[in-house]
């Protein structure tokens, strides 16, 4: 389950204009629901939930298995879209650290990541950790071309195939379904491969087999993922009591009210990916002709220690979007202790989640009373299903947000800036 409260933000909202707003917050919601908004041609990733395909599901789910049983190391070869949602539900799912199975189930393979940043140390680091294990690696690009996966890959696939008779069977390419050079080469390779779908954005994509295979060899339910993200479509369908229309359309008065940058806090350290997956969701969709919230993820009550003060009391530009869990794992009690040196006697027997909700609650509290519009979106707990349902509702909110922007929150124009002034640097013919 996913409760939703925006009351921390009504306060911020010149509500006199209300009604028009609203009005253009459901007209935005039916663009998205018929198909007649900015972009229309890149919503296939409502397509995907409308028709199920259940036999590409359990497919995925079946090679998660062989990979959960042949290896020790699923390397994932990707980066933005291609990678964050896989990292951000594999970490909100796992356990801080490996687990040792109490039952005959064949240990989960352990997901790692290259090719999502340039850093040849950690790549070189990488592959001596990888020596003598017995890995698979799953290369996610749907152009193929991607710099950082592409140069990556041509070290990777040099290293497997000088290390496995097998390669071929443990490399699987997900790409677009006819054309780029990844596509080429696992033809050529003999690469089993998956379709990245022609019309499903790299930020939107979680729910195809980019993210679904690399989660479910790292042990977890895809079907529950994603019959979750389906369930809550089937909400989000309706005009009245949507929390997706409100979280937008509040988001959007408070940018037209001058705030510039929203954060995601994060009260376990474990839901921080899904903060990194937001924000590429909301900045690439919404960072568009000078508009939008610069959405930024942070780590409490670590951060508290870093940029609670500017939180608190710096410049009035910040909104907060607090994602909680009702319910944390573990019953970790404060011990008393006869000399009580650190005076924390008044704790014992408290537990950890009891504290961490206390330095939530407070923190949310003292953060509104200091001018920040507040947002609280909480998990009943961290499962497959609630995790489906989260990805599908921001997926719906950005949308509704980027139309009442009045941008096209399906491209990225923006990204190949960089790129052209990099590739001239390197010299690209
Ligand atoms: O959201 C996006 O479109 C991007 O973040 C892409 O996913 C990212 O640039 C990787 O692109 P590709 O999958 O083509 O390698």
């Amino acid at each position: 389950m996913i409760q939703f409260d925006f009351t921390g933000v009504d306060a911020f909202i010149d509500k006199s204009q209300w009604s028009g707003y609203e009005k253009r917050a459901h007209a935005a919601h039916e663009a998205l629901l018929n198909g007649t908004g900015q972009g229309s041609d890149w919503l296939g990733w409502r397509t995907i939930l409308k028709e199920p395909n259940d036999a590409l599901l359990e497919n995925i789910t079946a090679l998660g298995q062989e990979i959960a049983e042949r290896a020790d190391v699923l390397l994932c070869v990707g980066i933005g879209g291609s990678y964050l949602g896989a990292e951000a539900i594999i970490e909100a799912l796992s356990p801080y650290f490996p687990q040792k199975q109490t039952d005959d189930t064949p240990t989960p393979a352990r997901v790692l990541f290259a090719g999502h940043h340039i850093s040849g140390a950690y790549l070189e680091e990488l592959l001596g950790h990888l020596e003598g294990k017995s890995v698979y690696v799953n290369v996610i690009s749907k152009s193929g071309t991607t710099l950082e996966p592409a140069v990556a890959f041509r070290i990777i696939r040099s290293w497997m195939e000088e290390r496995f008779d097998d390669c071929h069977q443990r490399i699987i390419a997900t790409t677009d379904g006819e054309k780029g050079a990844l596509r080429t080469l696992a033809k050529q390779k003999g690469y089993r491969t998956y379709v990245i779908p022609q019309d499903v954005g790299g930020r939107f994509s979680v729910l195809t087999p980019v993210g679904l295979l690399p989660i479910a060899a790292a042990g977890y339910d895809i079907q529950s993922l994603f019959y979750g993200a389906v369930s809550m479509m089937g909400t989000l369908e309706k005009a009245d009591g949507n929390p997706a229309i409100d979280y937008a359309l509040r988001r959007y008065l408070l940018h037209e009210a001058g705030f510039t940058t929203e954060i995601m806090s994060v009260f376990e350290p474990r839901l921080k990916a899904v903060g990194a997956w937001w924000q590429q969701l909301f900045g690439e969709s919404e960072g568009k002709n000078h508009k939008g919230l610069f959405p930024v993820v942070s780590s409490f009550s670590t951060d508290l220690h870093s940029l609670g003060q500017y939180i608190q009391d710096g410049k009035r530009n910040i909104i907060e979007t607090f994602l909680t869990l009702e319910k944390e794992r573990g019953d970790l009690r404060v011990p008393p202790e006869a000399a009580n040196l650190d005076q924390l006697n008044y704790l014992t027997g408290v537990s950890f989640p009891d504290i961490n909700r206390a330095a939530f609650e407070g923190t949310s509290r003292a953060h509104l009373k200091g001018g920040v519009p507040i947002f609280t979106i909480s998990l009943s707990s961290t499962t497959e299903e609630n995790l489906g349902r989260l990805i599908y509702f921001f997926e719906h909110a950005v949308a509704v947000g980027g139309y009442l922007l009045g941008i096209n929150p399906f491209d990225q124009p923006g990204v190949e800036a960089y790129k052209q002034e990099m590739f001239r640097l390197l010299g690209r013919p």
